[in-house]
Parts: C-alpha cells; sequence; structure tokens
C-alpha cells in the first residue's frame, strides 16, 4: 500500500462548534479542506495497532466523497480497519451503538444534522470516541490548534471501495468493511422496548404516523415499523432518504415539519401518535392528534414513566439536561429520589455523567432525548419510548402530557430563534446584557423579580473540566427564567436563541398557548436584551 504525504495550508476557520466542524458543502470542497481536518483529528488521537475506525454519514450531498477519501486517510494514518455502513449511511445514535457494540477505537460521522444538504446546503464531520460520546472540548481544542499549524496529510494510494455491496475488502494489512447500518440499531431497539406491547398497541386500530423527513432515518424506519412492528405502510412518509432532504430542511419542529404538522392538526381524522426525525436521525419531535408536546415536557415524561418500559424497569440511577431545557425533569427526579445534572448545550457533556453510572436519560429543548443505550441522542429511541408508553397507558397523548402536569407542575416553555443575523449585531446584543449584569437584580420587569443573572459555567463532576460562556441566565424570584445564547451550530452570520420559561403550578391555567402564557417574559426579554433595536429584527425566525 503506498502512502502519499501531500503538502497543504491550514485554514484558519476549522473550528468544532457544538456538534462538530459544520460549514457550506462549498466550503468543504476546497482543495485539502476535509484532508486538513481528518488528519487533525488523527493526529490528536495516539492510534493503537489494530484500531477499528467506524465511518458513516446522514447521506447528504458530499457524504459519499468525503467517504472514500476518510478511508484511504485511516489506512495511511494507521487504522487497521474501517467499518463503514452501507451507502455510507450511519444515522448518529446507530453510529455510536456500532462504537460500543463492536469495541471499536472511534467514529467518524459526517453530518450537519438538521441542517439543510445539497450542493448549496451544509456539510459536517463530527469525531466520537470509544465510549460512542462525541468528542469532548480537550480534544476538540486540541483538533482546532493542529487544524492551525497543519502541513502535510497522509493519504494512501487505494482505489475507491464500492459502498453499496456489503462484505470485506483487504488491501494488504488494511481492512474495509461495508456493512448493514439498520440491524444492529433495530437489535437494540427490541431489547429495550416491549415490541409485542407495540404491535398489539398499532394492531388495535391506533395510528400512527412517522416523518423521515427524507433523511437518514428512512431506512431505520422501514425495518422497525414495518417489518418488526408491522404497521401499515401509510404509518410512514418521507421515508426515501435524499443527498438534499427532498429539498427541505430536516428539522424536526412546528415549522420545518409543516406537512407532519397539517397532518397532524386535521381534526378528528388525524392519527393518534405523530413523531420526526432530523438529518442524521438523532433528533424527535412527539405529537398527539392536534397536540405538540415540547422536548422539555417529554423528557420529564420519559423520566416519570421509565418503569413501564422493559429496558428501564429496574430503575434510573439519574437524568440530566443541558441548561436552557426547562425545568420538567428536575421535578421528576426530585419526586424519583434521584439526582439531576445541568450541563451546557451540546450532547458531549452527558458522556462522562452515563460512564459513571450517575446518570440514565438525558435529554435537551432542541429536540433530543436519549438514554445510557448510547453515548448520542436518539429520535427514533424516544418515539419507541412514547409509544411504549402509550401501548401500556392506553390513554391519548394529550391526556398523558396533562396528567403530568397535574401531578407535577407545568414548565411553560418556548424558544425563540433569530437566525442568520450580522455576528456584530448578536455580539451587541450578548455585550449589552452583560453590562447590565450588575444592575439587573432586584429590579422589577412585568410584575417579576430579577433574583440572579450570570453567565453559565460548568464543572464536569467526573473528570474536573471547566467550561465556561455557556449562555447567560436571568432567573426570577418566581422561578422563571429567560437564557440567551449564540448558537455554535450555524454557518450563516449569527443565531441567537432566547429560551423561556415560567412555571404554572395551577392546572385551571395549563391549558394555555405557551406563547400566551410567556408573553409578559417574551417582552421582558426584548426589554433587558434591546434585541429589536440591535439587531433589525421584529420577530424570530423559528419559535420552538
Ligand atoms: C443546537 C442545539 C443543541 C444541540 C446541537 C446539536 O446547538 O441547541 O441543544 O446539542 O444543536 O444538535 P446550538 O446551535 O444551539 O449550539
Ligand atoms: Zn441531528
Amino acid at each position: 500500500m503506498k502512502i502519499n504525504q501531500v503538502s497543504t495550508a491550514s485554514f484558519l476557520d476549522q473550528k468544532p462548534g457544538t456538534s462538530g466542524l459544520r460549514k457550506k458543502v462549498t466550503v468543504f470542497q476546497q482543495a485539502h479542506y476535509l484532508e486538513n481536518f481528518v488528519q487533525s483529528i488523527f493526529d490528536s488521537l495516539t492510534i493503537p495497532a489494530g484500531a477499528i475506525l467506524v465511518l458513516g454519514g446522514d447521506g447528504r450531498y458530499y457524504n459519499s466523497v468525503a467517504i472514500q477519501t476518510i478511508i484511504k486517510m485511516a489506512a495511511a494514518n494507521g487504522f487497521a480497519k474501517v467499518m463503514v455502513g452501507q451507502g455510507g449511511i450511519l444515522s448518529t445514535p446507530a453510529a455510536s451503538h456500532v462504537i460500543r457494540l463492536y469495541k471499536t477505537f472511534g467514529g467518524l460521522i459526517l453530518s450537519a444534522s438538521h441542517n439543510p444538504g445539497g450542493k448549496d446546503g451544509d456539510f459536517g464531520i463530527k469525531y466520537n470516541v470509544s465510549n460512542g460520546s462525541p468528542a469532548s472540548e480537550t480534544i476538540t481544542e486540541a483538533v482546532f490548534a493542529l487544524s492551525k499549524k497543519i502541513t502535510t496529510y497522509k493519504i494512501a494510494d487505494l482505489p475507491d471501495v464500492d459502498l453499496n455491496v456489503l462484505g470485506e475488502t483487504q488491501f494488504d494489512e488494511f481492512n474495509v468493511s461495508v456493512f448493514n447500518p439498520v440491524m444492529d440499531y433495530a437489535d437494540l431497539m427490541a431489547t429495550l422496548f416491549d415490541f409485542e406491547a407495540i404491535k398489539s398497541l398499532l394492531a388495535s386500530g391506533f395510528k400512527m404516523k412517522f416523518d423521515g423527513m427524507h433523511a437518514v432515518t428512512g431506512p431505520y424506519a422501514k425495518e422497525i415499523f414495518l417489518n418488526r412492528l408491522q404497521a401499515s405502510a401509510d404509518a410512514l412518509m418521507n421515508c426515501d432518504p435524499s443527498e438534499d432532504f427532498g429539498g427541505g430542511h430536516p428539522d424536526p419542529n412546528l415549522t420545518y415539519a409543516e406537512d407532519l404538522v397539517k397532518i397532524m392538526y386535521a381534526g378528528a381524522q388525524s392519527p393518534d401518535f405523530g413523531a420526526a426525525s432530523d438529518g442524521d436521525g438523532d433528533r424527535n419531535m412527539i405529537l398527539g392528534k392536534g397536540f405538540f408536546v415540547t422536548p422539555s415536557d417529554s423528557l420529564a415524561l420519559i423520566a416519570a414513566n421509565a418503569k413501564l418500559v422493559q429496558g428501564y424497569e429496574g430503575g434510573i440511577a439519574g437524568v440530566a439536561r443541558s441548561m436552557p431545557t426547562s425545568g420538567a425533569v428536575d421535578r421528576v427526579a426530585e419526586q424519583l429520589g434521584i439526582p439531576c445534572f445541568e450541563t451546557p448545550t451540546g450532547w458531549k457533556f452527558f458522556g462522562n455523567l452515563m460512564d459513571a453510572g450517575k446518570v440514565t436519560i438525558c435529554g435537551e429543548e432542541s429536540f433530543g432525548t436519549s438514554s445510557s443505550h448510547v453515548r448520542e441522542k436518539d429520535g427514533l429511541w424516544a418515539v419507541l419510548f412514547w409509544l411504549n408508553i402509550l401501548a401500556i397507558k392506553r390513554q391519548s397523548v394529550d391526556q398523558i402530557v396533562k396528567r403530568h402536569w397535574v401531578q407535577f407542575g407545568r414548565n411553560v416553555y418556548s424558544r425563540h430563534d433569530y437566525e442568520a443575523i450580522p455576528n456584530d449585531a448578536a455580539n451587541s446584543v450578548i455585550a449589552h446584557i452583560h453590562s447590565r449584569f450588575a444592575t439587573l437584580p432586584n429590579q422589577v420587569f412585568g410584575g417579576h423579580i430579577v433574583k440572579s443573572c450570570d453567565d453559565f459555567s460548568y464543572t464536569d463532576p467526573i473528570d474536573g473540566s471547566e467550561s465556561t460562556k455557556q449562555g447567560i441566565r436571568i432567573l426570577f424570584t418566581d422561578g422563571s427564567r429567560i437564557v440567551f445564547r449564540l448558537s455554535g451550530t450555524g454557518t450563516e452570520g449569527a443565531t441567537l436563541r432566547v429560551y423561556l420559561e415560567a412555571f404554572e403550578p395551577d392546572s385551571a391555567n395549563h391549558h394555555l398557548d405557551a406563547q400566551v402564557a410567556l408573553s409578559v417574559m417574551i417582552e421582558i426579554a426584548l426589554q433587558i436584551s434591546e434585541l429589536k433595536a440591535r439587531t433589525g429584527r421584529n420577530t424570530p425566525t423559528v419559535i420552538t
């Protein structure tokens, strides 16, 4: 096997964000761009003899080109084997599972998650370590540092591998194995959930609709829902993946999953249960007939009902949520007498807690929920969890949520995103709020008294690593809260996220629409931040 050392010049923008490096496809298509970043990842690692690399992605445009390059670079950098999902496909949770199941060294996941795909869309790449978890900030910072001074990369002179044909190809001492990306994952789901119970629910006249958003979960959904759970074919929509996600924006929320939302809000004939997943299969949205379950409530409900589900019937050790996620799950943890951890945004902060056995279930307000069965969030897992709960409770989705609120109170919640605003404007909003830190406490806004404000920071209880500047919190004495954060996943300008929360113990008010119930909080957020004046935006781009 001939190995070439290729001279290159560094790019200075290869800083991984909340979840790997995400850029426009055209940026990745620049000569040496992908290679530089992959080499920087490999250089940050000590690759032992016999190391196996798992490789796959969400099938977006540039996926297969990148895979061929990475296989050759893995060969040149000392990996013994690359396991690549057939067709270059691996959902993010399936990749995490395969990394763990086959005790591999790590994996590269090619995805820009819910960002649009296609020639003019986004591409991304992320490294996951041997426990299946996204690389820690220590690793991603090392990768960024290396990427700024790289001068050469190594690539083997190998022919392309046919990614569509299952089986192994040997090149001297290097092996490429193309494997079925769906089966191991589907088998894992069958151990966690009562497929028989779900099957009888689906056979009882209960109607479900799953929207694959033309993205990676399509093949997984067909195997699980059609083959194993015998759902009728019309239970699935948009389950044929395409390189540009059918021209859509594969983000499962009320704005972008509009086809599904229409079906679920069509009155009496709507299905009983609706769900969607994103580009790489780690996000989920849960809907009932004309009813939206906020991801924060979904997390709380999953934790509260975990004992009903076979994979969790022994109880859960603890829960974790990202800081901007609502405190609904905290109330469940308190009642269960288990710990609840508050981490910065991004899945990489949950891995240590799960490895240490402190946390079983965790989630984020951004449509991510999962458990220690993998080290990523897992869209289909959440959908199956809900179906399993529904199969046992035999109540409607909205009944289950409303009864949960009666028991625990309702954490009314919403996130307002202002996308693609100029960086300067976004930074000025953040700087302005910072400048008010000293004077805000004890001030009264619309009847709410500010208790404290800070910039969230986190010390990992397992390895002691510190993460600072993780979002501004303004906490009120009545438990309401406003959080401001800049996105770490966007590729155009800045995205400012405003997270709003208020606690409503009185069930007489639980029926209120979140935007109505939070209208005073929304006004306060705009007033404190001077957002409209500083960004020129009068309304959010997306409300979830
Ligand atoms: C967003 C979400 C965050 C999630 C990440 C990856 O990151 O807010 O919760 O972990 O995508 O899916 P952000 O763009 O806010 O940095
Ligand atoms: Zn995703």
